[in-house]
């Protein structure tokens, strides 16, 4: 006798496992119990279940809720003034190179109060969560001090409740402050040694990112950090070869990272450490389009070597001012050629483990309950649809939101 406090039945589910095309069960049911699954599996082949409560749901599709694996929402203000003189034909490269970039929203946040951040991360969520997003994985990297990237790592802390799970991530390496111009060895030197320790102490950090590219960082200055890191006992990730070949891929797959983010330029090289070291590749197909490039990122590769693809919004005021997962899934679809199982994969099994996360991503006994239900007849529905929300209800640790 199985005892659960939920028992969702006449469904069909997606559930990301197994080795069939999206792990389908037709006439399917799953009984939660507190916050986990206890039951799944058709219906007709349920054991005897002892439920109090049942959502009889003929007709509609369940999968695991979606995951957001790499997204900035906690910032001030936006940049829609460089996203116009981008499309007058100014480089991101030219903008930062001149101050604006990521420096402006480092301005703007350090000049934020932390109930304003809460108030504007909270919204962007709202909007991620009305989607079917179950997880996010929020960095900082617009303090670039340690007052400012505590200031927005307890705001993303704040910002965890049970309705949502949230994944911090310091990227004290985002850019380099004005205050430590032509001085970046001493930056490194300054977030290894005052910043990363003292927020790690303080449990608002969960990884560690950076941005490896000649706009931001170098190779050996991102091997200082990473080494500081998992001395820490933290793992990392990297933004890497986004705008060039700088190796990144191999960097962040030498040290073991969860993750290897964008990936536009990495090498036939890249694609064999990153399938070597697990490391999963992060498409992020929103700052593809909105920086205009022209270099997909190697998607056959990766799938010849069996690299794991996670997909996420990378929702940001400068390259990716995109606060939907869904576009995103549709973007990877239209302009990368994933098909809609690694879209929804990308989402979910893949983007749980680019978070490191081994009890969400898939429904299966013992997990999670986070299960979003959806008006569709097909799960490739998800990656094809755009301006209609299909999500039909969300439950999150096993409570409906
Ligand atoms: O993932 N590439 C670096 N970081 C972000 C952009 C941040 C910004 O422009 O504000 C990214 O694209
Ligand atoms: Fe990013």
């Amino acid at each position: 006798m199985v005892q659960c406090d939920l028992l969702i039945r006449g469904i069909n589910i997606a559930s990301m496992s197994g080795n069939s095309s999206y792990g389908i069960i037709e006439n399917g049911a799953i009984a939660i119990r507190d916050s986990t699954i206890a039951w799944i599996g058709k219906e007709d082949l349920a054991p005897e279940l002892k439920t109090k409560k049942t959502l009889s749901l003929p007709g509609k599709w369940v999968s695991p809720a979606l995951i957001d694996c790499h997204t900035h929402i906690v910032f001030s203000g936006n940049r829609a003034w460089e996203f116009e003189d981008r499309l007058k034909g100014k480089s991101y490269q030219e903008i930062a190179k001149s101050g604006g970039g990521i420096i402006s929203t480092v301005n703007e946040t350090r000049k934020s109060s932390s109930e304003d951040l809460l108030k504007v991360a909270k919204n962007r969520l709202n909007v991620l969560q009305s989607e079917g997003v179950g997880t996010v994985e929020i960095k900082s990297g617009y303090g670039l001090d340690l007052s400012t990237e505590k200031k927005m790592l307890e705001v993303a802390k704040e910002l965890e409740n049970e309705q949502i799970c949230i994944k911090k991530t310091f990227l004290g390496a985002h850019a380099l402050p004005p205050e430590y111009a032509e001085k970046s060895d001493d930056y490194i030197k300054y977030i290894c040694e005052e910043v990363l320790p003292e927020l790690h102490n303080l449990s608002l950090i969960d990884a560690v990112d950076a941005f490896c590219e000649n706009i931001a960082f170098s190779n050996h200055q991102i091997e200082i950090l990473f080494e500081k890191a998992i001395s820490l006992d933290l793992p990392v990730k990297l933004h890497a070869d986004q705008l060039s070949n700088s190796g990144g891929t191999e960097l962040a797959a030498s040290f073991g990272a969860l993750s290897a983010d964008h990936l536009e330029y990495t090498s036939q090289k890249g694609v064999e450490a990153l399938a070597e070291s697990g490391t999963v590749a992060v498409l992020l197909p929103g700052a593809f389009l909105m920086l205009n490039e022209k270099q997909k990122p190697p998607i056959d590769d990766f799938r010849k070597m069996s690299v794991p693809m996670a997909i996420a919004t990378d929702c940001n005021p400068g390259s990716s001012p995109i606060c939907s997962i869904r576009f995103a899934m549709s973007l990877a679809a239209n302009l990368f050629h994933l098909t809609p199982e690694e879209c929804l994969a990308g989402v979910t099994s893949e983007a749980a483990k680019a978070l490191g996360i081994e009890s969400k991503g898939t429904l299966e006994i013992g997990k999670d309950a986070d299960i979003a239900i959806w008006d569709i007849s097909h799960p490739n529905e998800l990656a094809y649809w755009l301006g209609i929300n299909p999500l039909s209800k969300l439950i999150i640790a096993g409570k409906m939101i």
